[in-house]
């Protein structure tokens, strides 16, 4: 596919602004539903299904945040979806992530969900998909968002979850575009997900794989050969070998970074340490994502505001991962055109 290419904006050495970023047209590609669940909106869905939390108070969650590692963080994450019960539960969270997608300039979205779970707790996973579902349908009305929906299987879980899972989604195949591995990356290697990856892409569905978040950079191989994933989610081990970082930038594929997170998981210390702009300058198709906003402190203009202040993110650098956001998406060629058009024109007069 051909694309117009992206055109400057004006002051491109100037580091980007609050009103600049948010003004950019640019997609989200990596983003757990399950992440978005604000502490307001988690203690309202337990009121409402009669669910007791560990947590007295917002503050009390907010507090609970303070993750060591990827781990930590994921024990925590899979308590609080406890609250989603019902298709009114998982409407309601997508239809508020989408709402601030609205006023942050994010045109599309392909959002994750993990069906195991909730279908694991008992709930079908029927309920799971028409909230979610119609949630997006109503978002591409009401904010002219468009999507793809990426269902993700659980690596701690087994292949034979994860191909039981494939099966109870097949009446609702045409809700997604794709499927994606997440959840406790070490000791879960992208092979164990091999035949459950080919079944899935033999359905005419797209892949992607968490790989290198914390894991080792044979993950981020096996995850390309094994499972022939189309984006990398994270990715950013690959620092870690010259020869795999010149192999993704050759090839183009598209890495899915999250920065806030990968702060909040003590994968780097500080966003001063932050390799993803000296990755988008050595060719490697980076963007940014927010991963689990409600968790990581920020959604995605948050993120890309981040790098501005401790990176010193400039005008030009900032459009050339909206560019990749855009580019990178499985939208379409028709939508991917008019998104890149809508980029340029905002960035003829910014
Ligand atoms: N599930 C939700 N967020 C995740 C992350 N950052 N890594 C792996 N699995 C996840
Ligand atoms: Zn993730």
């Amino acid at each position: 596919m051909s694309l117009s290419p992206l055109s400057s904006p004006s002051n491109p050495e100037k580091v980007a602004d609050e009103a600049f970023l948010r003004g950019l047209p640019k997609t989200e590609l990596h983003l757990h539903l399950e992440g978005s669940l604000e502490p307001e909106l988690m203690f309202e869905l337990a009121k409402r299904n009669q669910v007791t939390l560990p947590y007295d108070t917002v503050e009390d969650v907010k507090s609970a945040y303070n993750f060591t590692n990827l781990q930590s963080f994921l024990d925590i994450y899979y308590k609080c979806a406890d609250v989603l019960r019902t298709e009114q539960d998982f409407f309601d969270l997508t239809y508020a992530y989408l709402k601030q997608c609205s006023i942050e300039g994010v045109v599309h979205v392909e959002p994750f969900f993990d069906p195991q779970t909730h279908t694991d707790r008992g709930i079908d996973i029927g309920i799971v998909f028409n909230g979610i579902t119609k949630a997006l349908e109503q978002g591409r009305e009401e904010f002219g968002i468009s999507y793809g929906l990426i269902l993700c299987f659980l690596r701690h879980l087994s292949e034979e979850a994860a191909f039981d899972t494939l099966e109870q989604a097949k009446p609702y195949l045409d809700h997604i575009i794709g499927v994606g591995l997440d959840s406790s990356e070490l000791g879960h290697p992208p092979e164990k997900f091999e035949r459950v990856f080919k079944a899935a892409r033999d359905l005419g569905l797209r892949a992607v794989a968490h790989a290198g978040e914390e894991g080792p950079t044979s993950y981020i191989e096996n995850a390309l050969e094994r499972l022939k994933i189309e984006r990398i989610d994270h990715g950013v081990q690959c620092t870690q070998s010259e020869q795999l970082m010149q192999e993704i930038a050759d090839k183009q594929i598209p890495l899915t970074v999250c920065p806030q997170s990968n702060i909040r998981l003590k994968v780097y210390e500080k966003m001063e340490q932050h390799p993803i702009l000296e990755l988008l300058e050595k060719g490697l198709k980076v963007m940014v994502n927010s991963d689990d906003p409600a968790f990581f402190g920020g959604y995605v203009l948050q993120n890309y505001l981040s790098l501005a202040q401790a990176l010193n993110m400039t005008r030009e650098q900032a459009a050339q991962l909206a560019y990749n956001s855009i580019s990178s998406s499985f939208c379409g060629e028709e939508r991917m055109r008019t998104m890149i058009e809508e980029l340029n024109g905002y960035l003829a007069t910014a």
